[in-house]
């Protein structure tokens, strides 16, 4: 049976996974991260879901291409998984305000659960959201994948202290990443744009000067690094 290759992306999540993990794809899509993993032997048990049809077609197509056994669903979120039928979940290659959405509608994921997120928008958002709804951070990473690097946030259920407007944008555990200084270097692009757009409309012009006092802030971190 031939090996499922994954690009970096992917990589970096299946090396986040816990070994002996019973894992819950939420989002799956072609299903190459619980596919991979079950092929090696690194988890117990896998379920994939997704909200489409098709993309769930593609994931069980995968599962019979490597010949492993993959649980599929066909639900919003975790609207079709029970709470005690995994230990592990990964949400990743959405937005971060989807995520909220499928976090929320999911309480149950706070209780013994471990998380592992990697959003492609309102990254800032969702770290404020988990802060403030009773997940803490255990570690986070940042992987770089044709040219774009991803943040990628573990959590689980617990008391995490109220973050800074600059720990969202910033992150709280990369300190120790190798692209850090890069990551932070994007961050303060994505700020001075989005305060070059706010000044073009003189109604918010007021909160462009919050934005560039947070992007100096980056870049005294930056300095520091
Ligand atoms: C870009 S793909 C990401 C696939 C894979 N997780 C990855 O990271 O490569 C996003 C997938 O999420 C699914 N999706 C979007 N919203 C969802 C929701 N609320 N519940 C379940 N799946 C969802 C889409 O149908 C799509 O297949």
């Amino acid at each position: 049976m031939k090996e499922l290759q994954l690009q970096p992306r992917l990589q970096m999540l299946a090396d986040l996974v816990p070994p002996g993990a019973i894992l819950a794809d939420v989002g799956t899509d072609h299903g190459y991260l619980p596919v991979y993993l079950l092929q090696k032997g690194a988890i117990k048990r896998a379920i994939a879901s997704d909200i489409g049809a098709e993309p769930l077609d593609h994931a069980r197509r995968t599962a019979e291409e490597y010949g492993v056994a993959l649980e599929l669903r066909l639900c919003d979120g975790l609207a079709g998984i029970a709470p005690y039928e995994v230990d592990t979940v990964v949400i990743a290659g959405m937005g971060g305000e989807s995520m909220i959405s499928i976090l929320s509608a999911a309480p149950w994921t706070k209780d013994g659960c471990r998380l592992i997120l990697q959003p492609m928008t309102r990254q800032e958002l969702l770290r404020r959201w988990l802060a403030e709804n009773g997940y803490r951070f255990t570690a986070e990473r940042l992987v770089e994948d044709k040219g774009t690097i991803y943040p990628i946030l573990c959590v689980e259920g617990g008391e995490q202290p109220s973050l800074s407007e600059v720990e969202t944008y910033a992150g709280l555990l990369l300190a120790d990443d190798p692209l850090y200084g890069e990551y932070l270097t994007r961050q303060m692009a994505r700020l001075q744009k989005a305060a070059d757009g706010m000044r073009r409309s003189q109604d918010k012009a007021c909160k462009a000067d919050a934005l560039d006092r947070l992007r100096e802030a980056l870049a005294e971190k930056r300095r520091q690094l």
